[in-house]
């Protein structure tokens, strides 16, 4: 293990800063088959509601030039399949595991909070940026009051790390990380998907159910690395970046720009092997350096001509 890729984001240390996102790699067992997941610095569990989901209806992917829209709706098998399925399995994994919880009502997270206190895992991630179902999720991400006193009452509750996964849509993010922060966030995931629009012309109707869809993938990069940026020079919380990794060179720009720990989404579908080949260049890239220095390190480096 090369421990110039060691980084700590709030109270947890990570060998390395690939994280899997949520939703791209269930809980890990299909993906284990390729690598070892205990080589990642952590894994982000598919999010779990209370009780098993079954999603929306199909259509749930398209494919885009450069991207992906999904309308998956959080199908997952519930809290109780996952405590008996599932966490024997990730318990066993030698990494930072995170399980994502996503609810239709505040009592709905505080309650999967509550059973998650006892179990062997690193943190929460609370995701409230679900674009895909009608009740809770980025409603929740989008009021300020909702989304300071959630995630404050799930620190609380679970006395775990906490992170909370925003969507695009909170439009000005400063003073949502603020909050996120002064709720006692360990740190802000930066983002879920980007809402999106696909009409089959042949049929001349809209692809989805639900009309809209999260968009992922290279496309959202370069939006997402500008907040990245912004959060980073506005607010001291903790960044994960989220959005259109699929190769070294997109962790590197995340990395500079000020994220410390970033996820792997949608590439985990093309290659599923993207996680263990990034953190091989990476090995090999910093060799010398501390991965830590770098963070945020473009911002003394920008040429402001006006
Ligand atoms: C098929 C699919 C399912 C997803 N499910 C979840 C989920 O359950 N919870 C969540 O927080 N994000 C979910 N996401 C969002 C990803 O974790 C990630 O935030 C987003 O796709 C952007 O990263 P990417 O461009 O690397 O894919 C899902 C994304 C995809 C493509």
């Amino acid at each position: 293990m090369n421990s110039n890729l060691k980084i700590q984001v709030g109270s947890l240390v990570f060998k390395n800063p690939i994280l899997l996102a949520s939703g791209t790699s269930g809980f890990g067992k299909e993906i284990s088959q390729f690598y070892p997941l205990e080589i990642l610095g952590g894994f982000v569990t598919k999010s779990i509601t209370l009780k098993p989901k079954k999603g929306n209806p199909p259509p749930r992917i398209w494919e885009t030039y450069c991207g992906l829209l999904n309308s998956i709706g959080l199908e997952n098998p519930g809290l109780e399949e996952f405590i008996y399925y599932e966490m024997p399995f990730l318990e066993k994994i030698n990494t930072n595991i995170f399980v994502s919880i996503a609810g239709e009502s505040i009592k709905e997270y505080q309650e999967l909070a509550k059973n998650l206190k006892n179990l062997n895992i690193s943190g929460i991630e609370i995701n409230l940026s679900c674009p895909n179902v009608d009740r809770g999720g980025i409603q929740f991400g989008l009021d300020p009051d909702i989304l300071y006193e959630l995630t404050k009452s799930i620190v609380k509750i679970s006395q775990k790390p906490v992170w909370v996964k925003l969507s695009p849509e909170v439009g000005k993010i400063i003073p949502v990380v603020n909050l996120v922060k002064d709720a006692g966030a360990e740190a802000v995931v930066i983002f879920n998907t980007f809402l999106g629009l696909a009409i089959d012309w042949k049929e001349r109707k809209p692809v989805f159910k639900r009309i809209f869809a999260g968009l992922s993938g290279p496309a959202i990069k370069p939006l997402v690395l500008r907040y990245i940026w912004e959060v980073y020079e506005k607010s001291s919380i903790p960044i994960i970046g989220c959005g259109g990794i699929m190769e070294f060179g997109d962790v590197m720009e995340y990395i500079l720009a000020g994220a410390s720990l970033v996820e792997i989404g949608t590439a985990n579908f093309i290659n599923p092997n993207i996680g263990k080949e990034i953190i091989l260049e990476l090995e090999n890239y910093f060799k010398e350096e501390r991965i830590e220095d770098l963070v945020g390190l473009a911002h003394k480096r920008k040429e402001v001509s006006l």
